[in-house]
């Protein structure tokens, strides 16, 4: 492989993407690759900043005003960590990306698509994961394993994360090439088995 490239990890709360992120990220690394793991919103430094009161604010907040502070921690991300790694030939894994704005802002809260998607361009310069899992589980085991200590995105109601499984769904099946469903109802180490399979095929092309 000459150059890096960057592999994004989504689906609704509660759909194990963290753990199976790590997983790869490990087995990554036991192949030799050197591998950056990250996360959004908030991987560092002025995002942490944003992600606390994405997370925590406990006032009304606006839903386009929401989009643009996941929006900002992007283009922080992007500029500060994403694009020096992909370019220092790393793998970079990134928990959550553009498909979350577009699944939560876009399919959950019912913002504009379009407009979310022409945002999302200008936060991240158009540099476009080379591969991105979604992991996709029913609403009810996903809210389950979330538990009863949740984090203002994670209140936002059982018909809210219906939407926005539906909408990772849809974002799949307009994308195939690039964003590969994955079944996450299934135990840990067969969502990994089936997370790997998808994964060696990337790599034997790049
Ligand atoms: P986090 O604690 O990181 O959850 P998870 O472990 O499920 O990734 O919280 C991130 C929350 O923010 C999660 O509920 C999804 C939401 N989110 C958006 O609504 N839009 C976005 O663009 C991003 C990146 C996250």
């Amino acid at each position: 492989m000459k150059k890096g490239c960057f592999i994004t990890f989504e689906g609704a709360d509660g759909c194990g993407k963290t753990t199976q992120s790590k997983l790869v990220q490990e087995y990554l690394e036991k192949s030799g690759y050197e591998v950056i793991w990250t996360r959004e919103p908030g991987a560092k430094g002025l995002g942490q900043k944003i992600r606390e009161l994405l997370l925590h604010y406990d006032g009304d907040v606006a839903p386009m005003c929401e989009a643009f502070l996941f929006l900002a921690d992007r283009a922080q991300h992007i500029e500060h960590l994403i694009k020096p790694a992909v370019n220092a030939g790393k793998i970079v894994i990134c928990d959550r990306h553009t498909d979350s704005t577009i699944a939560y802002q876009g399919y959950g809260r019912g913002e504009d698509i379009q407009q979310l998607k022409y945002l999302n361009n200008l936060a991240t310069g158009d540099i476009k994961p080379d591969l991105t899992f979604v992991f996709d589980v029913s609403t009810e085991v996903a809210q389950k394993r979330v538990g009863s200590e949740k984090d203002r995105m994670e209140s936002a109601g059982l018909e809210f994360h219906k939407k926005v499984r539906q909408g990772y769904l849809e974002i799949a099946r307009h994308e195939p090439e690039r964003v590969k469903v994955i079944d996450a109802n299934n135990d840990i180490d067969k969502v990994f088995e089936d997370t790997k399979k998808v994964l060696q095929s990337f790599l034997d092309l790049i």
